[in-house]
Order: C-alpha cells, then structure tokens, then sequence
C-alpha cells in the first residue's frame, strides 16, 4: 500500500506534502516522491529510501509552488528506484499522477500507448495513468481522469495535477484504496488516510468507490465516475494531531502498547457495564441470522486473523454454534463461501482495507451471509461494505506492528462470544455477567503488565542474537503463540514459529536445542498440566523455555529457565492479557537489533492489494 498527499491553496504545498508523507511513511517506505506547479511549470523530486531522503533533495531543488501532490510507495511493480518512484509523468512532463493500487491491465495499456508514440522510462503499472491522461488532456483535467479511468482494470487511487491548469488538483477512487480529502479555508487537502489530515483540517469527506473529486482553492466537487455530481456532507476529524505523534516514546509501537488499557477500557465503553455486567452489542442486535444461525465465520488476515481464532474459540464455548476462522486469501480464493444464509460473516480488520479481507466479505455476501465486521478504522471500507460494524476505539495505530487494535480486537470478539451465548441460551446470564465484570477489570491488569517493560527488555537482551525461537500454546493459548510469533518475526526478522504445543513433538521438535529459545503461553488453565509435560519434553532437549507463568504459580515458574508473570485472569480472557509481554518482548528484541520497529522492512500497515 502507498501513501499519497495533495494540496491546492494559497500557501506553499511543500511543508504540508512532506509532512504529510512523513506520517503516511507507515504506509510505504521503499522511496518516496513529489511533484509541484509553478511559475516555472510542472517540477518533480523524487527518491529512494525513505521521506528523509526526500526532504533533502526538495531541499537542495528550493522546491516551491501552491499545487502539488506526493507519493510514498510500497513497491508493486518494479523495485523501489529513483525512476520508479512515483509521481510519474507523460513524456512532455505536462501531467504528473501518484498511485495507490494495481492497474491490471496496465501491461497491454502500455503496449497501446507505446503504439502511439509514448515513450515510457519506468517499469510501473502507474506510468500508464499519466500517459492516458495526457492523452484526453484537450478535455480539461477532470475530464481527461475520468476518461483515462474508463480504460483501467484493477485498483487504484490517484492524484493527478497539470501544468496547463494550475488551479486544479484532480483525485479518482476505483476499489478499496482510501482517500480522504480535507477541507481548509481558501485551500484544499488530500490524502490517503487521516493522519496526514490531522491538525491541519478538521472538516474532512472520503472518496468513494468510483468517485473523482476536483479540489480548487475555492472548493471541492465530487462526481461519480460516469459524471454524476455527489453531495457528501463533511464530517470531523475523530482525534487530535498528538494522537498521530510519538509524544514521549522512542516509537509509535511502544506508544500503542503501552495504549492497549485505554484501547480496550474505550472499545468496551458503552458495551459492557462492570456494574450491572450487561452487554449493549446493538450491531448484533435485530440480525434475524441469529435466530437461524448455523455457524460463524472470522476472516481475516495477520493478526487479525489471530483475534478470529480466539474468538472462534470463544464463540464454540460460549454459544455453542460451530465456528471458523477463515485466512482471508485462502477464503475466497478456495470457494469456502457457500450458501450461507445461515452464516454469519465477521471480517477483521484494523484498516479496514485489507484487500483480501474486503474480496473475502464480498464472495460471503454474495453467498448470503449476514456480516458484522470488526474494524478500526471509522468509514473505511471495510465499514461501509460490511451489514453492520463493531468500531474498535483504539485509536489511530501507526506502528506497522498491530498491537492495541489487536487487544481491541480480541475485546471485541469476547463481547460478541457472549453476546451469542445468551441468544442461544446456553450460557447462564449470571455468569456472563460475572465474566463481564472481570472483563472490565483487564485494562487494569494491563497496565500493571506494561509495568514489566524494563523486566522483559532484560530478558530480551539474552536472546536478541537468536535466529530462530519457537512459541507454544495450547487452547486459547495457540492463537496468542501465533500472534507472538508473527510480533517477533515481523519487527526484528528472526525466524519465529507459533505451534500447538501438542503438535511440536510431531515434527517442530527436532529444531530445539541449546539456541533455540521457546516461548511457551503456560498460564493456569484447562491445558496447564499438558503444557507442563511440553515444557520438559523442550528442556529434555537442551531448550531454553520462556514462559508466559500466572503471578503466583511457584511451581509453573521454576519449571522454566525464564518466567515472565501475567496476573491471573479468568482462561476466557486471557489472551488479552497474554498479548502485552509478547509484543513487549519482540519490541525490545526489535530495538535491541537496531530493526526499524515502526517501519519494518518489506511491509506495509496495510496491505490495499490482493
Ligand atoms: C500485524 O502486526 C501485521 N502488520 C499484519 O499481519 C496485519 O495484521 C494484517 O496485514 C491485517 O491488517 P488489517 O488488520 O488492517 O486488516
């Protein structure tokens, strides 16, 4: 995914794009670009490398003009290069154009174009967007957008400027790439997400699917593609800039682990009552699926396919009523979704523009299933395709690392899980109040696990030379291996493997000896003694064990060469709190290794592609 920035007004759209870029730099770092027009005509820096790099060459070009658009990019086609650096422009340097997305059909485009007498410098899918555009330019830039748009298959979300009108900043939508435009006094703003936005314009509206927007300093139009005008009324931004800034932290990571209490404490505002232990989920509410429900089915991806398999498990406890957790490019891709109107589809998504969740959610509402997603991100697309949306409030996640949007996620899946265990009657409502009040009592008990921090950093200095670790649990206990596994992997590339502890002995034992470490989830409950025999199947073998131990467990913590204590927490919640001294341990891990932890190679926060 890549992040795209523009700006039309009265003042120099240098330091807004640049800024901006720096904040969507969580989106796409491979290198990063901008494109301006002035009294000298249409002027383009670009770079590889981060945002920094490209700061010092706008810098060194005295880059300045009141219109212009920027582009940070996660590479697609071609590798991150100066030249493939976006914005990419027609042979004349009369349009300029940055991308997020995939344009399908972009390779037999360019052999029309090249046909034509184009003349193309780089290995990009984008390129053809600005050669069609200055192909229909004689109709004036919007229309000559909406035109070049009628020729592409695939994904996009553009921004496009030209040297012959150089008043007006041109934006198009086609698929579930986001773009939010930002409304000033005398200026307009776009950009792909709302960080970008924040502190620099409170009235904001969103770019639909198969919409193009026409930002001028006097105002903005919005059309549908085939020319239909469109009246969307703005809304306020939801947060404040510090929310987009790391304040005191060395990292946003850490900043957003150490969130996680209030995360949790504001997405069960309102739903979960510790005093009178009722549930308020109206997103479930009056979904005649329930009355008929014959299963439930998370999909997601990445960690948030993690908090699908804890609720899967909760969901099957709780209710009784069979469940999945379905990976989302396996779901669609394997035809899961059959006749499903007795199913109820709950996509995850911390973006909400996953591209493989959203496909997903289409092939399930295409068979017939009723959907409520999980989603953080307030009018993305996830939101706005789903029937119904549980909003986590974790507030705005930065850090690629998912970690309070994920503890948000599994509160969420835990009310839902007993939500569907009173409709179904099979959980006594005593005792889902009981739970309710314990649930409410986590975001406490977070906080005083964010107070090992220093701790766990200790015992990640003895391990951060390792290359591969190994995580085990069992239960609800597996999906949280999984998540510490990929927290690990993902933010200091050590080879890191979540496994059911029952399956390790059937194969993944044969890695363990002196240099691999093992964590191991072995928190009192239903699998503690099972756990307990893994455990000395892994010291057997020269393992190092880490354990996840209940404070208090005397006996689970001499068993284990390190013991990291988690207060004690009814099994169904848990994972909840199991999840802080596993992103604590792989943050540190992370940073002792010098990785980029905000940024971490290769990746992107999300991934609008398929
Ligand atoms: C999580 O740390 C990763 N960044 C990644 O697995 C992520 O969870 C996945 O890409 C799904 O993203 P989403 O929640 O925005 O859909």
């Amino acid at each position: 995914m890549c992040g795209i920035m523009g700006y039309v007004g009265a003042c120099d759209a240098v330091p807004f794009l640049l800024a901006g870029l720096r904040r969507l730099e969580y989106r796409g770092y491979d290198s990063a670009g901008l494109a301006i027009i002035n009294g000298s005509g249409l002027e383009v820096a670009k770079t590889p490398g981060k945002i920094a790099a490209l700061e010092t060459r706008v810098a060194g070009a005295a880059l300045h003009g009141r219109l212009g658009i920027g582009h940070t990019r996660w590479a697609t086609h071609g590798r991150p290069t100066e030249c493939n650096a976006h914005p990419h422009t027609d042979c004349g340097s009369r349009v300029a154009v940055v991308h997020n997305g995939i344009i399908e059909n972009h390779e037999a485009l360019r052999r029309t174009l090249c046909a034509e007498g184009h003349r193309f410098r780089s290995q990009t899918d984008t390129e053809v967007i600005a050669h069609l555009v200055e192909r229909y330019l004689g109709e004036g830039l919007p229309d000559a957008v909406r035109h070049a748009t009628r020729d592409l298959h695939g994904a996009y979300a553009i921004a496009c400027i030209a040297a012959d009108d150089p008043t007006v900043l041109v934006a198009a939508r086609g698929g579930n790439s986001p773009l939010v435009i930002g409304l000033g006094d005398g200026e307009a703003f776009l950009a792909s997400d709302v960080p970008a936005l924040l502190g620099v314009s409170e009235r904001t509206v969103v770019l639909g699917d198969g919409e193009i927007a026409v930002l001028r300093r006097d105002g903005v139009s919005l059309r549908t593609l085939d020319g239909q005008e469109i009246h969307r009324a703005p809304t306020r931004l939801p947060c404040s800039a510090e929310a987009a800034e790391k304040s005191s932290y060395p990292h946003f990571m850490l900043k957003e682990i150490f969130e996680q209490p209030d995360a949790v404490r504001n997405t069960l505002l309102d739903r979960a009552d510790a005093d009178t232990g009722e549930i308020r989920l109206p997103e479930l509410d009056g979904s005649k699926v329930l009355s008929t429900l014959n299963r439930v089915q998370f999909v997601a991806c990445g960690t948030s396919w993690h908090a699908g398999l804890v609720g899967k498990h909760l969901v099957e406890v709780c209710s009784g009523v069979p469940a999945t957790a379905e990976i989302a490019s396996e779901f669609h891709a394997g035809g899961s979704a059959l006749d499903d109107r007795r199913v109820l589809t709950v996509p995850i998504s911390q973006s909400g523009e996953t591209a493989d969740t959203l496909a997903a959610l289409r092939a399930a509402r295409d068979a017939g299933s009723h959907s409520v997603a999980i989603c953080n991100v307030v009018g993305s697309s996830l939101a706005r395709l789903a029937h119904r949306v549980v909003q986590t409030r974790a507030g705005i996640e930065i850090g690629v690392a998912s970690t309070k949007a994920f503890t948000a996620q599994l509160s969420a899946v835990t009310l839902m899980a007993l939500k569907l265990g009173l409709v179904t009657g099979r959980l006594d409502p005593s005792l889902v109040r009981t739970i309710v009040k314990d649930l409410c009592a986590i975001p406490a008990l977070m906080a005083d696990l964010l107070g090992l921090s220093d701790a766990i950093r200790n015992v990640a200095a003895r391990f951060a030379d390792r290359q591969t670790v190994l995580y085990l649990g069992r239960g609800l206990h597996y999906p949280m291996a999984l998540e510490g596994a990929l927290k690990l992997k993902e933010i200091s590339y050590i080879h890191a493997e979540g496994y059911p502890a029952g399956e390790m002995k059937h194969g993944p034992i044969s890695l363990i000896d002196a240099r691999t470490p093992v964590v191991c989830v072995a928190l009192r409950g239903p699998s503690y003694e099972k756990m307990a025999s893994n455990i000395e199947e892994v010291k057997a073998r020269d393992g190092v064990t880490i354990a996840l131990t209940t404070a208090g467990d005397a006996e689970g913590a001499r068993q284990v060469d390190v013991a990291i204590p988690v207060p004690p927490a009814p099994y169904w919640l848990q994972p909840l709190l199991a999840a802080i001294p596993l992103q604590l341990f792989a943050y540190h891990i992370g940073v002792l290794r010098g990785c980029d932890v905000d940024q971490p190679r290769n990746l992107a926060k999300s991934v609008t592609v398929e």
